[in-house]
């Protein structure tokens, strides 16, 4: 099946994906998203928590893929967390309308100002921190947890033990505003409505309360009239034509993964949202196929946003550790961002396990000091990464120092039940650059080489923001298709 001369489509439906859509959508623009996930709302199906992983937990995998502890057999289906695996770094991904969105803790975080400088010093600092950020708070939900409730509430007792023990260590802590729905969740803890992050729902996507992009931006993009979007539709390879339209091979699947079309997109206009690794999949693989044109920045200055896990056993044994009953919606962090020396923030995290394991668990956001690249691999059709332990040495000092510290203050060793020797230095979240603003593309995410071809998602961020990135690619997404309307790109 053909689709001839479609305006403009959107690959992927995460954060750059969805404000692209909105926004052109509002402007009148017709547009189509073309997502691989499913279309969890349309479908109607229950997410699985944490304790019973089902449909949602895998994308087509015979085993649950939590970063620990995974003894669950799955029948594979198009579930909403995927995880790719290189030699030192596996990183995990969201698949369905919502991209990221489905399946991430809700942390919404403005970078610190002199960061963001220091990382985008090309940028109108002042414009992003007085509109941009303000708006995208605002589209995305963002709010913050009553102080009353947090300190009554049983299900955050690992946040006050962690704040508590961060404070006897010598460091700062700060409150951490979400895309959850606080007043939901006092709710639920009420039991006047149904359970989600008090029933241990989030990576595996949440039936309430979390204003995933599904509740917001796409929301509104459809009310508009004119968004379509197709799920279960996954772009295999973008070729570029002789009138600089493009050509997108498409596999439609079902749930079970098993193909049901071939199907053939023409489009004058391209944006692509696939997220950093799906965006650098494409345009790699498109080039060792047929040609595609890429720029030489392309691949370039790839980061893991810092991102480095660690934890500790036996918090406070005697006095009942962390809580066995814990909400799955992170509110508190430790701020280390000065410190010259050891420069990191960390989110205290939850761990519901529906026990008490006495353990905190701690993901560290550092700076990128030695970014990596992406490449292709023609022979078995994916991606390379060229990282290593090299890459996250001062990341890994960082959490020893960090460890120490509170150890030494608090009582408690290294956690080596969740991670070897207590280090989780190969996990990522937050996967960033490889396209990256003003070097692969123009200074509004317009591709080099290409005239029709845009992108717009988390590989315009140069490997590190500091803190969870969601924020900021929505902001960068606002400036940047902002311009390209203004500048007549779709016109
Ligand atoms: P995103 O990854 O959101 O969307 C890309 C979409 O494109 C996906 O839906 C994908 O299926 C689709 N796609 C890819 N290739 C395709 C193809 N070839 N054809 C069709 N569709 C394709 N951040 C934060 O700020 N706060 C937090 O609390 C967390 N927590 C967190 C937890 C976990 C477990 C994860 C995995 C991640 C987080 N994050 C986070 C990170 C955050 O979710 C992430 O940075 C953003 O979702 C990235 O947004 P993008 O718009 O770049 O792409």
């Amino acid at each position: 099946k053909e689709y001839n001369d479609v305006p403009i489509i959107i690959i992927g439906s995460g954060y750059g994906g969805a404000v692209s859509a909105l926004r052109l959508c509002e402007a009148g623009k017709k547009v189509i998203i073309l997502e691989m996930g499913l279309n969890w709302e349309k479908a109607g199906i229950p997410f699985s928590n944490l304790l019973k992983p089902g449909k949602s937990s895998a994308w087509l995998k015979k085993k649950s893929i939590a970063p620990f502890m995974n003894i669950f057999s799955l029948t594979p289906f198009t579930g909403i967390l995927d995880r790719l695996d290189f030699d030192h770094i596996n990183i995990w991904v969201g698949r369905g309308v919502g991209g990221g969105s489905l399946v991430n803790g809700g942390m919404a975080v403005t970078p610190k100002e002199s960061y963001f400088k220091e990382v985008f010093p090309d940028l109108d600092a002042e414009k992003f921190y007085n509109h941009y950020f303000p708006l995208v708070r605002e589209e995305l939900k963002v709010n913050v947890i009553d102080e009353q409730f947090l300190e009554e509430c049983p299900y955050y007792k690992f946040t006050r033990v962690g704040e508590e023990e961060a404070h006897k260590a010598g460091f700062k802590t700060m409150r951490v505003p979400n895309v959850y729905d606080f007043k939901y969740m006092e709710k639920e803890f009420r039991n006047e409505v149904p359970r989600s992050a008090l029933n241990t729902e989030v990576i595996y996507g949440n039936n309430y309360g979390k204003n995933s992009l599904d509740k917001t931006y796409l929301r509104k993009a459809l009310e508009t009239g004119n968004l379509e979007i197709l799920d279960l539709h996954r772009v295999q390879t973008i070729q570029m034509n002789d009138d600089k339209s493009y050509t997108l091979h498409v596999q439609q699947i079902d749930t079970s993964g098993a193909l049901v079309a071939q199907k053939v997109f023409n489009c004058k206009k391209l944006i692509l949202s696939a997220g950093t690794m799906g965006t650098l999949q494409l345009l790699l693989q498109s080039h060792a196929e047929n040609g595609f044109p890429v720029h030489e920045k392309i691949g370039k200055n790839w980061g893991n946003n810092g991102n480095f896990m660690t934890g500790r056993n036996w918090v406070k044994p005697l006095s009942g550790g962390t809580g066995a009953k814990q909400s799955t919606i992170p509110v508190g962090g430790i701020d280390n961002w000065d410190d010259p020396e050891h420069p990191f923030f960390t989110e205290i995290a939850p761990l519901p396990m529906g026990m008490d394991v006495a353990t905190a668990l701690y993901l560290l956001i550092n700076r990128v000091d030695k970014k990596g690249e992406v490449a292709y691999n023609t022979t078995n059709k994916s991606l390379t990464l060229n990282w290593n332990e090299s890459n996250t040495s001062k990341m890994k000092e960082n959490a020893q120092y960090f460890i120490r510290k509170m150890n030494k203050a608090n009582g408690g060793t290294r956690s080596h039940l969740l991670f070897n020797n207590g280090f989780g230095a190969d996990i990522c979240y937050h996967p960033l650059g490889g396209c990256v603003l003003g070097e692969a593309t123009n200074e509004y995410g317009k591709l080099k080489d290409h005239e029709n071809l845009y992108v717009l998602d988390g590989s315009l961020i140069p490997g590190t923001i500091g803190v969870n990135p969601f924020v900021t690619i929505t902001a960068i997404a606002e400036y940047c298709i902002e311009n390209l309307i203004v500048q007549n790109e779709f016109a």
